[in-house]
Parts: structure tokens; sequence; C-alpha cells
């Protein structure tokens, strides 16, 4: 069985529907600790409440992003983590830690990518006046936003749609996309081909 972890920075509602898929047998994995690099993150008690062991690492209670990097890793290993899942995680991880860790990393990002990479995406999105916004799930690479797509979905945008609602909708397609994502990973179901990531059914 593949071990997971799962970084977040805030709310955790993307953490929430991992976790409960996983219970419900959705797909097979352990999940010995999420991350926080927040000591606030609601999503922390969001584990608690799955008994899931948690951890905060603040990058500013270390003396270098080198030092709060090789902590992580050492975690990780201790841990024997195969996939690190990004939900909600709102820091960057360096080219060497990405690098060192060599396992795969995902991220879900709540834009149609390439469009819109980057904060405040479901707002950029309403603004460019786009009549579609989306949500993405793609391997983290040390580029921002920029790896290859797993998996994506769309929903229209209607004329009364404000940043809140086009946010709550695309975390609706969220909570589903990345549990699929997730499966397809431990599952071992996937081939990259160039950039492209082809999904066996
Ligand atoms: C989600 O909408 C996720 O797509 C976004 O943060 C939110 C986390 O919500 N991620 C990014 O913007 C990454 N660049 P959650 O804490 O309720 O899962």
């Amino acid at each position: 069985m593949k071990n997971i972890s799962i970084f977040i920075s805030g709310r955790g509602s993307n953490l929430e529907s991992i976790l409960k898929k996983r219970n419900s047998g959705f797909f097979d994995a352990s999940i010995p600790f999420v991350l926080s690099n927040k000591e606030d993150a609601m999503g922390l008690q969001v584990a608690k409440r799955y008994n899931i062991p948690t951890h905060v690492f603040n990058i500013k209670s270390f003396p270098s992003r080198n030092d709060f990097e090789k902590a992580l890793l050492d975690l990780l290993e201790k841990h024997s983590i195969d996939l690190i899942v990004l939900a909600g995680f709102m820091s960057i991880l360096s080219k060497d830690f990405i690098t060192s860790f060599g396992k795969p990393i995902i991220n879900i990002h709540p834009s149609l990518l390439p469009a819109f990479p980057g904060l405040n995406a479901q707002k950029r999105t309403l603004e460019y006046g786009a009549k579609f916004a989306g949500c993405t799930v793609h391997f983290v690479t040390a580029n921002v936003d920029a790896g290859p797509i797993i998996l994506q979905d769309v929903i229209p945008i209607f004329d009364d749609d404000t940043e809140e609602t086009i946010t709550m909708r695309l975390l609706e397609r969220e909570h589903l996309l990345l549990p699929e994502a997730i499966k397809i990973i431990v599952e071992d179901r996937f081939q990259i081909i160039g950039r492209r990531v082809i999904v066996e059914k």
C-alpha cells in the first residue's frame, strides 16, 4: 500500500474530501500524517477529526529554506512517503526539494491551467471575462503551476457570478477531481508521454 502525505495551508475542504473518499474505500492508501505550514490552518482540525497525525512546519521557524526543506525530507523519508498531495498548500517547494524527494508531488489549482496560474485564480478568471472557470490537478515541477496535467474539470460562469460563487462551485468539482487523481496515481494507472499524462481506464 502507498503512503501519502497531504500538505495544507488553510481551510482543508479538499483534505476532508480525500479522507472521506479514502475511508469509503474509493482508493487504498495510508495517510501517516498531514502537514501544514500554518499553525492556525483550519484543516488541522479536520485531520484531527479523522485521527490523522499532524505536523506544522513553518518556514519562519527554520534558519533557512534549505533547513526547512531538509527537515521536511527527513520526515517524508521516516514515513516512507510515496506521494505528496498539495491540497491548498500555499508555499512553493524548491527545485532541489522536488528532485531530492524524487517521487510524485501533485497539486490542485483553481483554474483551467495554463490559464491563471498563481494566486487569486478565481478572481482573475472572473475579472478577465472568461465564460468558463475550471480546476486542474497536475504534477508539481520547478515551474509553478506548470507541470503535466493529470485531470481537469470545467464550470460555466454566469452573469451573476461572484468570486465567492465561482470558488464554491469549483470546490465541489475539486472535491471529486483530487481524490480521482490520487486513485489514478496509487493504482499506477498512468503514463507520461512528453507533457501528456495518459490515464488508463
Ligand atoms: C482550493 O480552492 C485549491 O484549489 C486552492 O486553494 C483552495 C484550498 O481550499 N489552491 C491554490 O490556489 C493553489 N495555488 P481547501 O483548503 O478548502 O482545500
